[in-house]
């Protein structure tokens, strides 16, 4: 098996053609009112015509909402429990992300998924009206994260900071903003959570929750078992809940995102694996912001029977 992310480690990659410096901060640009990330949209046309596959299983969500985590359960859940079979590779190669468009010479996410054998599990950011149509005309079954706004826009925030490849972040105050008017990467965050929510009822799509997976996990990972038909004993599920805690993960080289060149992750700025909890944005929101968001919130979600929690 190819294992291009051991080149990546590497200061003097063996990627040809590849000449290790810091990745330049890219913009977003529109599709249909939503912002991408620019090299998304450059490359719109065979994003949007992806072929899925009726075995294919899609896992999105508005990032930063616990997608590196599903992801994990998912695999767990799809191998028996096998944490072995698991570290075959890092996330980011065993469920490309199918709009991710790196600096060549780095595979785009949907090549990676077009080379990949059935069944492919992928994942994808995008708000429901920008899923590309084969999911829908192949019904393939989606996993959709949501995580709480609050919590939410802190992660992101500290992701544009230590990803050198996502737009200048500003301070945390503009971010905020920016992401409140919808303007960050993938737009809207109320547009994305309710979206989905709508798309629940007419298509096959599992509906979870960042915080519930904290309450308990294994509740949550029972609930990805009976959608994917797949049945395990109790041993089984200790076994997944015990390898997809915030703490496994964050020691796991194939879960933590350690193996992205520091070209392109400053974990000087920070962890991926940051701080893995419900809550943490009372450490961050002063009391006008908090205010101000819960004032818009109101308006948005005022009639959506959606509703999340802030805190456990
Ligand atoms: P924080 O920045 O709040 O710590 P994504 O994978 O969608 O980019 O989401 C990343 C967020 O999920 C980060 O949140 C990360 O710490 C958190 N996360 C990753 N694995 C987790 C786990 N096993 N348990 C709880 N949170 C996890």
């Amino acid at each position: 098996m190819p294992e291009p992310w051991k080149s990546m480690m590497n200061p003097k990659s063996e990627v040809q053609g590849f000449e290790p410096k810091f990745i330049q901060r890219t913009t977003v640009e529109e599709v249909e009112g939503v912002p991408l990330l620019k090299e998304t949209v450059e490359n719109w046309g065979p994003i949007w015509d992806f072929q899925a596959r009726p075995d294919d299983l899609l896992i999105c969500t508005y990032p930063k909402a616990g997608t590196t985590w599903i992801q994990e359960i998912v695999d767990m859940v799809l191998h028996g429990g096998d944490a072995q079979k698991c570290a075959r590779a890092p996330t980011y190669e065993r469920m490309p992300f199918i709009e991710l468009c790196p600096p060549k010479p780095f595979t785009f996410g949907f090549e990676e998924a077009e080379a990949m054998p059935s069944p492919r599990t992928l994942k994808s950011h995008f708000p429901v009206q920008l899923v590309p149509p084969s999911f829908w005309k192949q019904n393939c079954k989606i996993i959709y994260v949501a995580r709480n706004i609050k919590d939410s826009a802190v992660s992101y925030f500290y992701f544009h900071l230590m990803n050198r490849g996502m737009p200048e972040v500003g301070t945390w105050d503009q971010f905020l903003k920016n992401l409140l008017s919808g303007k960050l990467a993938y737009g809207s965050w109320f547009d994305h959570v309710r979206g989905w929510w709508e798309a629940k009822d007419r298509h096959p799509i599992l509906y979870l929750f960042y915080e519930d997976m904290k309450e308990n996990p294994a509740r949550e990972i029972r609930k990805v078992a009976e959608f994917l038909g797949l049945e395990f004993p109790e041993p089984v599920l200790n076994q997944i809940v015990q390898h997809t805690t915030f703490e496994s993960m964050k020691a796991n080289p194939m879960a933590n995102y350690s193996t992205v060149p520091s070209i392109v992750f400053d974990n000087t700025v920070g962890s991926f694996m940051r701080k893995g909890i419900v809550g943490d944005w009372k450490e961050h929101f002063t009391v006008a912001q908090n205010e101000w968001l819960d004032d818009i919130y109101a308006r948005e979600m005022g009639d959506s029977s959606l509703t999340f929690h802030t805190q456990l």
